[in-house]
């Protein structure tokens, strides 16, 4: 049986307020999207994952949803929807969208309805509890980005708490409750019937709650709680997400955002087979640029993850400073470009890496994100104008640094950009199965270097990652190879360099 095409993918995440802006009045959308779809093509890109574009009074820029079912008004319009499907469909690339399980926004509907009384026919929708006779929250619960925040409101109108790991204006869902899980089932079916192939799932270990909501650990506090959740009733849930997926043909997909940064608990939501397709994995992404700590988690995923299902690799996304500016330098954003997709699993790149773009400077009166994170969310730059092809020189945040020249257009002109070497590398895992759903082999190498091979039959691939600011001597490990492709255009002669970093191809 052939792989799903989920596992020989490569997926790209697309955030739609910063992506391309087609109506020019500074936020990305929907008809932007469409309009660069040839952009992914030649990039080579096989998926495209949406952030949210649902409507959104955007607390938390549209993961705070209020209506699941349509597309908020400064994004387009459903029928927009439907034509960047059926437009991405034509060039061969799927569309994953994002569900956003956990809770909903503070104006949805149905919570507009639980807060009206305590009677309310969706009361139960959500997670209330009597206020205690101290009047502190009912538990120690952290609330993500604050420091000691709980994760608990007090709602005047019916003096009960409600639940929300992040934001008040997120209110959490009550999964126990059934009624959730059919409305949710029908969100999904609903994006199903317009033809997506697949969801990332926002958050999704948090689903399942300790029904007595019980406190954490003293010891692991300041973590928020969302961090920290992890609850058995999450499995059944999850079966039963998978479950309606598999009423439609086409092998939909779900991949979960578990923020756990434990790699065997990441590793139990695939729970045999039964429960994600795939599962985000964080702690590589929090790892430095280092051979040893690499191989650590590489290791890792091969200990605990490909017991139970497939891995997957991600570097940057809209949560986190982008790689480029963890790592500091573009050799290194090169180098992780080779590692990334040289390893056994699916990867997704975050739209910008290809560009090897830098988090943007906000400056104070220039922030918008409760969390903080607008520096890797800034607007992609198509083109060296002012407007980099928004139609406006100043959209909703800052532009990344250097953008006169390091944009689309300028990148792609200059056959030695970073934008070519995605390129290349892409199309090297297309024309390899070893590549794409190979084998992988860890091998003997010198300090500050890791190697692998990828095998698939007859078909080789042999990788090469130099971590360190010095050469490092590998003829031994490039005998009988020869080069398919170098992260900075130099050749292999017996020593890789400084952050270099290669794909062979035998010789
Ligand atoms: C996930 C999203 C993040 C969002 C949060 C709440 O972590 O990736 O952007 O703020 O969930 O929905």
């Amino acid at each position: 049986m052939s792989a799903p095409w989920w596992q020989s993918a490569v997926v790209y995440q697309i955030y739609p307020r910063s992506f391309a802006d087609a109506d020019h009045d500074g936020v990305g959308d929907l008809q932007g999207i469409r309009a660069r779809l040839d952009h992914l093509a030649w990039l080579g890109v096989d998926a495209i994952w949406l952030s949210p574009f649902y409507r959104s009074p955007m607390a938390d820029f549209g993961y705070d949803v209020s209506d699941y079912c349509d597309v908020d008004p400064l994004f387009g319009t459903l029928a927009d929807f439907d034509a960047l499907v059926a437009d991405a469909h034509e060039r061969d690339i799927k569309v994953i969208v994002d569900w956003v399980p956990n809770h909903t926004s503070d104006q949805h509907p149905w919570f507009q309805d639980a807060r009206s009384s305590r009677q309310a026919e969706k009361r139960d929708w959500y997670v209330w509890r009597e206020p205690t006779a101290d009047g502190a929250p009912p538990n120690n619960w952290i609330q993500t980005w604050t420091e000691d925040g709980p994760t608990w409101t007090l709602d005047p109108a019916t003096d009960q708490w409600y639940l929300h790991l992040f934001l008040p204006e997120q209110p959490d869902l009550n999964w126990r409750n059934p009624e959730v899980v059919a409305a949710m089932h029908d969100v999904l079916r609903f994006w199903l019937d317009r033809g997506v192939d697949g969801f990332r799932m926002d958050v999704l270990h948090a689903l399942g709650k300790d029904p007595d909501l019980v406190d954490d650990d003293p010891a692991m506090l300041p973590i928020p709680h969302s961090a920290l959740n992890h609850h058995e009733s999450t499995y059944e849930i999850v079966r039963g997400l998978r479950s309606v997926l598999e009423e439609y043909d086409g092998d939909r997909m779900m991949v979960g955002e578990v923020f756990l940064l434990d790699t065997a608990l990441v590793a139990s939501y695939y729970d045999g087979g039964q429960g994600l397709h795939l599962a985000f994995n964080f702690p590589p992404l929090f790892t430095p640029w280092d051979a040893g700590l690499w191989r650590y988690r590489i290791d890792e995923v091969v200990r605990e993850i490909e017991p139970q299902g497939w891995p997957s690799w991600v570097l940057s996304n809209h949560d986190q400073p982008r790689h480029r500016t963890r790592y500091g330098s573009e050799a290194r954003a090169r180098a992780a470009a080779v590692l990334l997709l040289g390893l056994r699993g699916t990867p997704f790149l975050y739209a910008g890496e290809e560009l090897g773009l830098e988090d943007a400077a906000v400056p104070e009166d220039r922030i918008v994100d409760p969390g903080g994170r607008d520096g890797c969310r800034a607007p992609i730059p198509w083109d060296a104008a002012a407007d980099h092809g928004w139609g406006v020189e100043d959209p909703w945040l800052p532009w990344p640094p250097d953008a006169t020249t390091r944009n689309v257009a300028s990148l792609v002109a200059d056959e030695g950009s970073i934008v070519h070497l995605y390129r290349e590398l892409l199309a090297e895992r297309k024309g390899s199965p070893a590549l794409q759903v190979g084998e992988q082999v860890l091998l003997d190498a010198p300090d500050g270097v890791l190697a692998w091979d990828r095998t698939d039959g007859h078909d080789a691939r042999r990788v090469l990652v130099n971590f360190t600011d010095d050469a490092v001597p590998v003829a031994d490990l490039a005998d009988g190879w020869i080069v398919a492709v170098t992260s900075d255009g130099r050749p292999l002669v017996d020593q890789l360099g400084p952050d270099q970093a290669v794909v062979l191809r035998r010789a």
